[in-house]
């Protein structure tokens, strides 16, 4: 019986590591070592802000992120910019207010604009939206260890250009390989080049792409960091405690072992 047991427990592990390969016409996406993947994994500081700079100055022309409250951007475990420089950033985007009857400057205590393209979905939450079992690392044990796939697919769909385009209903579609059925509205975001960061690292278009999804998985998962230390400390204090009851157990039966006992 066990090890019957444990022969499924098995086959159900290498199951869930290889299962999302057979993901049909789902589209291609690629596997890329994120710095915030695997138990110990931290988002990478710098990275986050060049991220941040790309979404500012490309994708928030059509992409909202809705979800996010500006002030955390200076949040540790985050981009971390300094205060002032995120009440600086906040001060570019415009928003409604209705005790002013008007438009003011956005303070860091409010969230990003939403989408101002109407069919450019929000950003926010895309990185885990389209996680899991469409993206490479297949699930359970798998992506415990290689990350969830979700800034993988945004990668990939950076970088997925064909350079094929074609008109349907007045819409234009560009060909690509990571999206599923390969059609996408989008065109492409990202050459290479877009930006300049001040630090002069790598505006080539695979690391844009990296740069952009990190932040975009930051911003799906801004207390990865936090929630990984809280289940670090939950498992020590549980092995811990394995080891506690064991020798507490085994002392507690010291006495009778060995004896043979009349039933
Ligand atoms: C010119 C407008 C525009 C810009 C700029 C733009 N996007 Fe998009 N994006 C769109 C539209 C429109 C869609 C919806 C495409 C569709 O559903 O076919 C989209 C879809 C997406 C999707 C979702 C794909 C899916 O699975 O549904 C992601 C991810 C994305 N964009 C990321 C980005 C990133 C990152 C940037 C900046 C580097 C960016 N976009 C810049 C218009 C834009």
């Amino acid at each position: 019986m066990f090890k019957k047991l444990t022969l499924s427990a098995f086959v159900a592990l290498a199951l869930s590591a290889g299962g999302a390969m057979a993901a049909g016409d789902a589209g291609h996406t690629h596997d890329v070592d994120f710095s915030f993947e695997g138990p110990f994994g931290k988002f990478d500081q710098n990275q986050l802000q060049r991220g941040l700079q790309i979404y500012t100055e490309v994708c928030s022309a059509c992409h909202g992120l809705k979800h996010v409250p500006i002030r955390t951007l200076a949040d540790e475990g985050g981009p971390h910019l300094p205060e002032d420089q995120v009440r600086a950033y906040a001060t570019q985007f415009d928003i409604y207010d209705a005790e002013l009857d008007d438009d003011r400057p956005r303070k860091p205590a409010d969230f990003f604009p939403e989408s101002s393209l109407s069919n450019a979905p929000d950003l926010s939450l895309m990185a885990k939206a389209r996680a899991g079992f469409h993206g490479p690392m297949g699930t359970g044990i798998s992506q415990f260890l290689n990350g969830i796939g979700g800034p993988e697919y945004i990668v990939s769909i950076l970088t997925g250009y064909t350079g094929e385009e074609k008109e349907s209903a007045g819409t234009t579609f560009y060909e690509n390989t990571a999206f599923p059925g390969g059609w996408i509205a989008m065109a492409p975001p990202l050459y290479g080049e877009d930006v300049e960061f001040a630090d002069g690292h790598s505006n080539e278009l695979h690391h844009e792409s990296e740069d952009v999804a990190s932040f975009l998985m930051w911003t799906a998962e801004p207390k990865m960091m936090a929630r990984k230390q809280a289940g670090f400390i939950a498992v020590t204090m549980l092995i811990l405690l394995t080891v506690l009851l064991y020798l507490t157990n085994k002392k507690l039966w010291a006495p009778h072992k060995g004896k043979k006992f009349d039933l």
